[in-house]
């Protein structure tokens, strides 16, 4: 769509005269929520509240305790025996998207198909306990579009913090790669080469809506190009991305398996590194030095051995998942206890949406604590996508998104694979029957 410079001076004036003739509305009485249940785990402190209840007015909590004063008219949900925790956030998704079979998923869909089917996996992605998720790529906007409808209330869904288009160099992991070059898929590219380019896509993804910009650093598993390890951007380039990233206010999160590029995006000051699988010592020194997140898709090897030959995915990506899968792991125990700090990321849209919590389990096994599991999937994450006190956390004028299982996930951990209820903003998305 072009504007012309009258419909363009029509639009500027218009939204000014439309304010003033519309009367003011009347101010509704606030919505006042009491959530109770046996338990609740405050990740930010790391300890639990037995006997919890949490006051919520609108979209806010204002209190959070035990033995509190239900207020006058207040709507109670009581959850019994469950365990409330605060919405768990999934900083690694790629929410509009879900594989089913690799030629299909390269020549049959277009963006259409996947801007159509995008919100039943938002509300998976929800129904599964995930209130907050970063998109960390999605084709032709279709994440800002996702998150917008969400906020809008036209659709059910997480909040999401989208990045728009990934940034991928030629023959990168977001380039299609591997095929003939007279072989070309129309639409807005996410490739750029050297620091102009690089600047110029960082500015439109800004322009249409991305909170973050993510950064293709190095190889990938998923897609055809040889080397899973090898760098794909030099230090200049990575550096000039992550600086005009900050212009803007935007972190950077970005992709990379090998040793060399987790260095480069680590020294460039990316916010956090997506995989991460083959980080070296002198990474792992880098990220606790300048305090970069690790966001280690630790299930996802499962799914991908078990799946993706059936899908049709040719044996050289299997090959590359192989290389990492097992080395990713170690790397995830190694780097935690080195003092590396962690944010939660699944990589989910690679394997089914809702699944999400799976990832716990294996956290868990590779040398965290069931709370420590949880805190990358709350208090840290909220840090790391820059919503401290909004998100992750319930507090006083934190977002009322939580959630609530049946047992005690400080004991099971896969108990947050069963999410029994779910309240995103004041608002019960599953779950809860009230008492009145
Ligand atoms: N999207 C990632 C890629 O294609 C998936 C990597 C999955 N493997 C893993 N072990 N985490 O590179």
């Amino acid at each position: 769509m072009k504007f012309t410079r009258f419909a363009l001076s029509i639009l500027l004036t218009a939204s000014p005269l439309a304010a003033q003739s519309t009367t003011p509305a009347k101010p509704t009485a606030p919505k006042i929520t009491v959530v109770k249940a046996a338990r609740l785990v405050d990740p930010k402190t790391g300890t639990v509240v037995t006997n919890a209840m949490i006051i919520v007015q609108d979209d806010k909590v204002t209190q959070v305790g035990s033995g509190l004063t239900v207020p006058a008219g207040a709507e109670v949900i009581d959850l019994k025996g469950a365990t409330i925790l605060p919405g768990l956030i999934d900083c690694h998704t790629h929410i509009t998207s879900q594989p089913s079979d690799y030629y299909e998923d390269i020549f049959r869909k277009s963006p259409i198909d996947y801007a159509v089917t995008a919100h039943v996996y938002a509300r998976r992605t929800i129904e599964a306990g995930f209130t907050t998720v970063r998109d960390v790529g999605s084709a032709e906007y279709i994440d800002v579009a996702l998150k917008r409808a969400i906020d809008k209330g036209d659709v059910v869904g997480p909040r999401i913090v989208p990045v728009g288009l990934a940034i991928s160099s030629t023959g990168g992991h977001g380039d299609l790669t591997g095929f003939s070059p007279y072989v070309k898929i129309e639409g807005l590219s996410g490739v750029a080469d050297g620091v102009a380019e690089i600047r110029k896509l960082v500015r439109n993804n800004v322009k249409y809506g991305a909170d973050v910009i993510k950064v293709l650093a190095g190889g990938g598993v998923l897609s055809e190009e040889e080397n899973v390890g090898g760098p794909q951007f030099t230090q200049e380039e990575l550096n000039a991305l992550v600086d005009e990233a900050g212009m803007w206010g935007r972190k950077v999160a970005a992709h990379a398996h090998g040793a060399e590029p987790i260095k480069r995006a680590i020294r460039a000051g990316v916010a956090s590194v997506e995989h991460a699988s083959l980080i070296d010592d002198e990474g792992i020194r880098l990220a606790k030095e300048h305090g970069t997140y690790l966001v280690m898709d630790v299930y996802n090897d499962d799914y991908i051995l078990a799946e993706y030959g059936r899908m049709g995915y040719p044996e050289k990506i299997l090959a590359k998942e192989r290389q990492v899968g097992r080395t990713q792991r170690e790397n995830f125990k190694k780097a935690f206890e080195a003092g590396v700090k962690m944010a939660f990321g699944t990589d989910a849209g690679v394997y089914p949406h809702g699944w999400n919590a799976k990832q716990f389990a294996h956290m868990v096994r590779w040398g965290m604590t069931p709370m420590q599991a949880i805190q990358a999937a709350t208090v840290n994450a909220a840090d790391l996508l820059g919503r401290s006190g909004k998100v992750g956390e319930l507090s006083a004028g934190s977002y009322a998104d939580l959630i609530a299982v049946a047992g005690d996930p400080l004991k099971d951990v896969t108990e947050l694979e069963r999410v029994t209820f779910v309240m995103k903003g004041g608002a019960v998305i599953k779950g809860g029957k009230s008492d009145k």
